[in-house]
């Protein structure tokens, strides 16, 4: 099949979180299968685009409203992503080194969304299907029902993928005219809570819809960000499907960013060399437990309540853990976050910032991972974590429930059902147990390594619902 992905986000390209990773591997295991899929992501001014090369392949003017910004797309030559890449340079929006967090965001999605859409239908030949990921393509699959001038995708199948319905990308009806020309009795199609919410247009408009694991969408019927009663009625056309992850990229066996590279037959020295030199890194102790965090520094993510569980969690074991925080986010977590380096200075560290090596290495030297998420739709640091034979210890809720099953229940992790530091703490204790029970510590970490969370088992899933909606089974 002929499928086009369509993201704000694609690992190596452009990438702030897990929707990056899955928009960088799942296209290349279609590839794998037999199909042709691309991906199309906006052309940001990242290094990337600055470091590979790429050929101008359409080139015109996106309208918005009274606006107009001339546009490019550019064809990644190189072809070693796994799948053909399209950047779409819109300079005057997309110029710019960040992804998000500009105040004109709305005008510089709605932007890439149509010019996606106008070089997609002057390219002669119309795709199988269209995947749309979270609301930054929400407005996609309408425009290919109702306006004028995409009438030739009106039977195309489109689909949307929620990676994280927290988001929806809302904005006023005062901006309605910069949308494409369409009929008026569809307006109401665009409305939710009186705005236009771009996700909730990709819902109703979408022939599918897919949530990133199935408990994410069974949680979603209850707590959706003012949602709830709409993914109720679009139940007839959702599904659950659990991400995978990127297995060439994620193998301890061959990391390069690891020290010592090991596979389930030899992990304990492997793993141990690892975390020496981590350790060395950011001046921890190497005998003790070392507890990691890789992630946003976000309430959503439970980062919130990182400083004051890592403070007590710290003290109560008299300093015989370790613990340390990799990430960005809410600037008032990252300052509580490093308030604490003094205090358990040897035992405690953070690297307030992102980088994708230090996290390779820091799967591969820790012992357990925490993940106290309040709203996880997947996760895939805690299977990132448990393919490197670090245990995860996570919050029962969403995909982390459907990953991650407590040892106590012969899983292969740590869980807990609250976000909250007493929950953590009492985690973290639990841990520290474990992990003086050498034999038992090892039992569970060989269960995660052995466990499968490969595209290549999962990718199959879209396929079949992208045949379904474009009746081709
Ligand atoms: C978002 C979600 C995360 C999910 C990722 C990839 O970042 O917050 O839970 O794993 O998307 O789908």
């Amino acid at each position: 099949m002929e499928i086009f992905h369509i993201s704000a986000e694609c690992y190596p390209v452009a990438k702030v979180g897990g929707l990056a990773d899955v928009v960088g591997a799942l296209p290349k295991y279609q590839n794998n299968a037999g199909h042709l899929a691309r991906v199309v992501v906006p052309g940001y001014d990242t290094k990337f685009k600055s470091e590979n090369d790429f050929e101008c392949v359409h080139w015109g003017h996106v309208k918005l409203g009274n606006f107009s910004f001339p546009f490019n797309v550019l064809k990644e030559t190189t072809d070693m992503l796994g799948f053909e890449l399209y950047l779409i340079e819109i300079p005057d929006l997309f110029n710019r080194k960040d992804v998000y967090g500009y105040e004109d965001d709305i005008e510089r999605f709605l932007s890439f969304q149509i010019a996606t859409l106008d070089w997609i239908i002057g390219r002669g030949s119309v795709p199988d299907v269209i995947n749309c990921h979270d609301h930054h393509t929400g407005l996609i699959p309408f425009m290919m029902l109702y306006c004028h001038k995409y009438n030739k995708l009106k039977e195309v199948p489109s689909m949307i993928t929620i990676h994280n319905g927290l988001y929806q990308g809302q904005f006023s009806f005062d901006k309605l005219y910069y949308l494409p020309h369409f009929d008026l009795a569809h307006v109401h199609v665009l409305e939710w809570d009186n705005c236009i919410n771009s996700l909730a247009v990709g819902i109703k408009c979408a022939w599918a819809v897919t949530t990133v694991s199935p408990n994410y969408l069974n949680e979603i019927n209850y707590s959706a960000n003012g949602l709830e009663s709409l993914f109720n009625l679009v139940r007839y056309k959702s599904k659950g499907i659990l991400n995978g992850i990127d297995i060439e990229v994620w193998d301890p066996e061959k990391d390069s960013a690891l020290e010592k590279n090991y596979s389930i037959k030899n992990f304990e020295l492997g793993k141990q060399k690892n975390k020496e030199k981590l350790c060395k890194l950011f001046d921890l102790d190497p005998s003790k437990p070392l507890f990691s965090f890789i992630g946003r520094l976000l309430e959503e993510k439970g980062g919130d309540l990182l400083p004051h569980a890592s403070a007590l969690a710290l003290s109560e074991n008299y300093q015989q853990i370790n613990i340390l925080i990799l990430g960005s986010g809410n600037t008032t977590i990252e300052k509580q976050l490093n308030s604490l380096l003094h205090d358990y200075k040897g035992n405690y560290n953070t690297f307030i910032g992102y980088n994708e090596e230090l996290a390779h290495l820091i799967y591969a030297g820790s012992d357990f991972l925490l993940m106290p998420s309040r709203v996880e739709p997947c996760g895939l640091n805690q299977m990132y974590s448990l393919r490197y034979g670090t245990i995860p210890i996570v919050r029962r809720t969403g995909g982390l429930k459907d990953t991650v099953i407590d040892f106590g229940d012969n899983g292969n992790g740590i869980c807990h059902d609250q976000a909250s530091v007493r929950d953590i703490c009492y985690s973290i204790d639990r841990a520290v147990d474990l992990f003086n029970d050498k034999k038992q510590f090892n039992k569970i970490r060989k269960i995660g390594m052995n466990t499968d969370h490969s595209w290549e088992r999962v990718c199959q899933e879209y396929i079949e619902i992208y045949k379904l909606i474009s009746n081709k089974i």
